[in-house]
């Protein structure tokens, strides 16, 4: 089952495989699972260093191009006009998809004016590089310049959310304008596990806290989320959360746990973060 959520008359799957630190032939083979495994969606970056294997993942499941969604990420030291469309091209050829579904800009630069990324990004979309565009790692104000600066939908502004940090605001000005939030570190990188709350719930529903955490995304309209891992076993069971329904109440305890405010990637290029509400 593929669940999916609409913005800008788009479909897109609301659980996709993330890739990050999954290299060569763990990449390529944990891929291969999660497609076998009912996921609809891939996330990759250039930063990576993986969309070969991602790649040759994607072919062998012979699934319709058109089934499948396919994300990457163009990092930083590319957004100069020019060097985009150059290095999405790249992409695209190691990937082997013909064309990406989503090309986001990994994280914002301030060495590089956003107005020529952004006309660069539409640039490659108009070239057929990619369906759609979108941005990572924004903030409120950011990702308003960027909408303003687009010819072409932000469709996506992928940021780190899970049920430890707060993310009310750019959640909300995401969702004012249309553009969906794709939640990365979904799992807290494994913290969800240590989650009393989460294990509890866990309990009564007969799943782990990976699987109340993915589900709890799933119940929010407009998000979408990228768990990763390297065990088939884990990526099946991440999957494995279309049969059981979280309560209101059960809902309202997961999202209370944003008090904690926790932010676990935050290099030193990254923007000032918008303040938790
Ligand atoms: N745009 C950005 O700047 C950005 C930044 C970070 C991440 N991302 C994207 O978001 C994706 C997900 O985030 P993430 O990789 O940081 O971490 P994550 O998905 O929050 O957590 C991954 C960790 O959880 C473990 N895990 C997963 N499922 C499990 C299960 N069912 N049971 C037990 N352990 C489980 C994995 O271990 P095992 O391998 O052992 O299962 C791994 O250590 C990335 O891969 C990437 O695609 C984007």
């Amino acid at each position: 089952m593929t669940l999916t959520t609409k913005h800008f008359g788009v479909d897109i799957p609301v659980i996709g495989f993330g890739t990050w630190k999954l290299k060569d032939d763990t990449a390529h083979e944990c891929v291969s699972k999660a497609i076998e495994a009912g996921y609809r969606m891939i996330d990759t970056a250039q930063a990576y260093e993986n969309e070969k294997a991602v790649g040759r993942g994607i072919k062998d499941a012979q699934l319709p191009r058109e089934d499948l969604w396919v994300t990457t990420k163009v990092w930083m030291s590319e957004f100069k006009d020019g060097d985009l469309q150059e290095s999405v091209e790249k992409s695209v050829d190691r990937l082997g998809t013909d064309y990406a579904d989503l090309i986001l800009l990994h994280w914002p630069n301030k060495d590089v004016p956003l107005e020529e990324t952004i006309g660069a990004l539409n640039d490659v979309r108009k070239k057929g590089l990619t369906k759609h565009i979108g941005v990572s790692n924004f903030t409120v104000d950011l990702l308003g310049q960027a909408v303003k600066l687009s010819e072409a939908p932000i469709l996506t502004n992928q940021i780190e959310y899970h049920p430890f940090i707060d993310q009310t605001a750019v959640l909300e000005a995401a969702h004012g304008i249309g553009t969906s939030v794709t939640a990365f570190s979904p799992l807290a990188q494994g913290k969800v596990f240590e989650s009393d709350v989460l294990k509890e719930i866990g309990e009564a529903h007969g799943k782990s806290a990976a699987q109340v955490a993915i589900r709890w995304f799933a119940q929010q309209p407009g998000i979408i989320t990228i768990p990763r891992s390297s065990s088939p076993e884990h990526l099946r069971q991440n999957n494995d959360v279309h049969d059981f329904e979280l309560s209101p109440q059960e809902m309202g305890r997961i999202t209370a746990l944003k008090a904690n405010h926790e932010r676990l990637i935050n290099p030193s290029w990254a923007p000032d973060w918008d303040a938790a509400a």
